[in-house]
């Protein structure tokens, strides 16, 4: 079994700080959630009430209107910390959020159950104006859930991060809620949107203010570690939110670091490339500042994979990959496939706070734009503005 605490491997001195804080900010978010359930439900505690006095049907109350709005964030929780518990190798741990997403994807089909996809306007010569995806459909959102939580927990290792990049997305969707709820006509015929996307903001609020309690402590230098309860409890919100409110296309706009450090680390993570238990940038106590960190080769790679390292080396201008060769020339260590470790390949050595800044920052910048993509551009590709 793991120990609860962590050593903070990018500092001069390497002490020992708690692990697993996200179990603390997941605990209080669901408080917070089982106190807010009487206000969320009061119009239909008070209908049921109605209509029992008048002994009306009731079919209404019952339906998925209660259903859809369970914080289901307490089954990744409870499997994150088994994670953080028992140390679970890594090919197991990606399956967790799969587990998790079950539920939720039962409550999809009870309340929604919808699986026709809106073609692109370009395409409807071909397939018509919408087609049913099926089952496949329910592959799509499986594998958003299993996405989600791990890409989180793999943009991680210098402090703050995992909250950080969290909160921007948490503020970007709630930007996208608000953005569309502004677009959806109000009364006299309330949009269904309407209540998925104050589903949505009723999910997010309280999750950014847990976030930000952790992220005071766990801002560079790291008091607490969230641990992985932090990143897949994060990770599953987001993919509950944008499945079940039907935005996970949006939701993925609002990803492209994660995206782009998933892509970028297959070749590690499918071990065409030897994979380290820990990929972080590498801390050099002499300058105090974080460099790239560089995996040996035991052995020879084989002429393929030679060929792939080095042409992944001479992309020009953004190498994408740095390279250690020994005496005969042969390759010795290539750095690790994360983009935090190619960030500074590119723009040299830097303090692990200000590393963290710029990420954020290129996290804000991809998110502002994938907003702007969704909301400006999808006319283009799309008939029409589904609202969601
Ligand atoms: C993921 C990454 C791993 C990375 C690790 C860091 C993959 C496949 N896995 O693994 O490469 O090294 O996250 O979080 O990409 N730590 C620090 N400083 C920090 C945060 C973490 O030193 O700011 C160290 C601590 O020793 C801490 C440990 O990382 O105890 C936590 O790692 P854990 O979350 O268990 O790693 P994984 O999620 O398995
Ligand atoms: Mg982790």
């Amino acid at each position: 079994m793991a120990n609860l605490k962590g050593k903070d491997m990018s500092k001069a001195r390497k002490v020992e700080i708690p692990e697993t804080m996200g179990g603390v900010c997941a605990a209080v978010y669901l408080l917070l959630m089982i106190l807010f359930m009487p206000f969320l439900f009061y119009s239909d505690i008070k209908m049921a009430a109605a209509e029992q006095a008048f002994d009306l049907e009731k079919d209404h109350v019952e339906t998925g209107r209660i259903l859809h709005r369970f914080p289901l964030g307490k089954v990744i929780i409870i499997l994150g910390n088994y994670d953080d518990l028992f140390d679970i190798r890594w090919r197991h741990k990606v399956l967790i959020p799969a587990v998790a997403s079950m539920p939720m994807l039962a409550v999809y089909y009870l309340t929604y159950g919808v699986t026709h996809v809106v073609v692109p306007v370009q395409l409807e010569a071909y397939l018509g104006t919408m087609v049913d995806l099926g089952w496949l459909y329910y592959t799509y959102m499986a594998a958003v859930a299993i996405f989600c939580p791990n890409s989180i927990n793999i943009l991680a290792g210098i402090n703050g991060i995992e909250v950080s990049q969290s909160i921007v997305i948490a503020f970007l969707l709630l930007i996208n809620d608000l953005v569309s709820l502004y677009k959806t006509p109000r009364a006299p015929h309330p949009h269904p949107a309407t209540d998925l996307h104050l589903f949505s903001i009723y999910l997010l609020l309280p999750f950014i203010g847990a976030s930000f309690a952790l992220w005071w402590h766990n801002w560079y230098p790291a008091k607490v570690f969230v641990g992985d309860t932090y990143c897949y409890f994060a990770g599953m919100l987001f993919a509950i939110v944008g499945i079940l409110g039907h935005f996970s296309k949006t939701l993925l706009l609002l990803l492209i670091p994660q995206i782009a450090n998933f892509i970028y680390s297959t070749p590690q993570l499918f071990r065409l490339i030897p994979c380290p238990r820990h990929r972080l940038p590498r801390f050099n106590a002499r300058t105090g500042l974080l460099e790239p960190s560089m995996t040996a080769w035991q052995q020879r790679p084989s002429k393929p994979v030679a060929l792939f390292l080095n042409s992944m080396a001479r992309v020009p201008l953004l190498p994408l990959l740095k390279i250690t060769r020994d005496a005969d020339g042969v390759i010795a260590e290539t750095s690790n496939l994360t983009i935090l470790n190619i960030w500074l390949v590119w723009f040299g050595p830097k303090r692990e706070d200000r590393l963290a800044v710029e990420l954020i920052t290129l996290q804000v910048v991809t998110g502002l734009l994938g907003l702007f993509v969704r909301h400006q551009l999808a006319l283009l590709v799309f008939r029409q503005d589904n609202r969601l």
